[in-house]
């Protein structure tokens, strides 16, 4: 089953997404999108370069953050928000069908 991932990028461009259940937000945007400078640590929650500001009304469907990810998230040098996430911490499944996720800046 394919899970649709709309996706706001550095430039405003919104782009949506098809792609396997399963895949994690930091995959789906590497793989079709490709920017500079995103999920360096291919996913391993180490870089926070996948960093995403989900939708507000998008953030309360996710499961919540691990220990790794809130971290991470607070060693970043940038502005968070409080729909900040790490998009290789998110798997995308069925009840997240839609969602929309703006790539933080680089
Ligand atoms: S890809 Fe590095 S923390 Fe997510």
């Amino acid at each position: 089953m394919s899970i649709r991932l709309n996706v706001i990028d550095r430039q405003g461009k919104e782009t949506a997404i098809d792609i396997e259940e399963g895949t994690t937000i930091r995959d789906a945007i590497v793989d079709r999108l490709s920017p500079d400078n995103y999920g360096l640590c291919l996913g391993n929650c180490l870089c926070g370069t996948c960093h995403v500001h989900v939708a507000s009304n998008d953030f309360e469907k996710l499961e919540a953050k691990e220990e790794d990810e809130i971290d991470i998230l607070k060693t970043l040098d940038v502005k968070l928000s409080t729909y900040s996430r790490l998009g290789c911490q998110i798997k995308l499944k069925k009840e997240y069908s839609n969602i929309t996720v703006t790539i933080a800046p680089d």
